[in-house]
């Protein structure tokens, strides 16, 4: 296991996603079970990626359709446990299988607040073949914090962690 503890300044965002996802591989190679494999990938990226106050992961329990999302490991303030599909930022990008980015929160219809410093976010789906294993969440307390290189790059990650989470614990 390697883990610098690198903060990265992201001024070149390609550049600085691309090493921590080098990063990533070898902090999870040869583990697939998936909540350990969550509570290290949180642990890097809240360490690493400045301006963020959560970071963590939200699993699909039950069927895409009429489930729900059970929180999983996460760093930052303690969190809702549920969403159901379609609902909040995470269940709305859980539905649609696309990143969401959320430039203000509170322009949000339906977002759900667990941090009341968050101002913006994005969500990744984790999607595996034609499976939806749940969703990558990241707050920031800044306005706009995400862009399209963090969508590219956060993508990146979340498919480095899919690819290596092969179990279910
Ligand atoms: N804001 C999210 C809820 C999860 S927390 O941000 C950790 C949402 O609207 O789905």
């Amino acid at each position: 296991m390697t883990f610098t503890g690198k903060r990265y300044d992201f001024h070149d965002k390609a550049g600085d996603y691309a090493h921590l996802a080098s990063e990533l591989e070898s902090l999870l190679k040869g583990e697939p079970d998936r909540i350990a494999n969550a509570a290290n990938t949180s642990a890097l990226l809240f360490e690493a990626l400045p301006d963020v106050n959560w970071v963590g992961f939200y699993f699909l329990h039950g069927e895409p359709d009429g489930g729900e999302l059970v929180v999983g490991p996460f760093q930052g303030k303690p969190a809702c446990v549920r969403i159901p599909m379609g609902r909040g930022v995470c269940g709305t990008a859980a539905a649609k299988r696309s990143t969401l980015i959320v430039r203000d929160v509170n322009e949000f219809p339906g977002h759900i607040v667990c941090d009341a410093a968050s101002r913006s976010e994005i969500v990744i789906p984790l999607i595996r073949g034609a499976d939806l294993l749940g969703v990558l969440d990241l707050d920031s307390a800044k306005l706009a914090r995400f862009d399209e290189a963090d969508r590219q790059g956060l993508e990146r990650l979340a498919a480095v962690f899919v690819a290596a989470s092969r179990v279910e614990s």
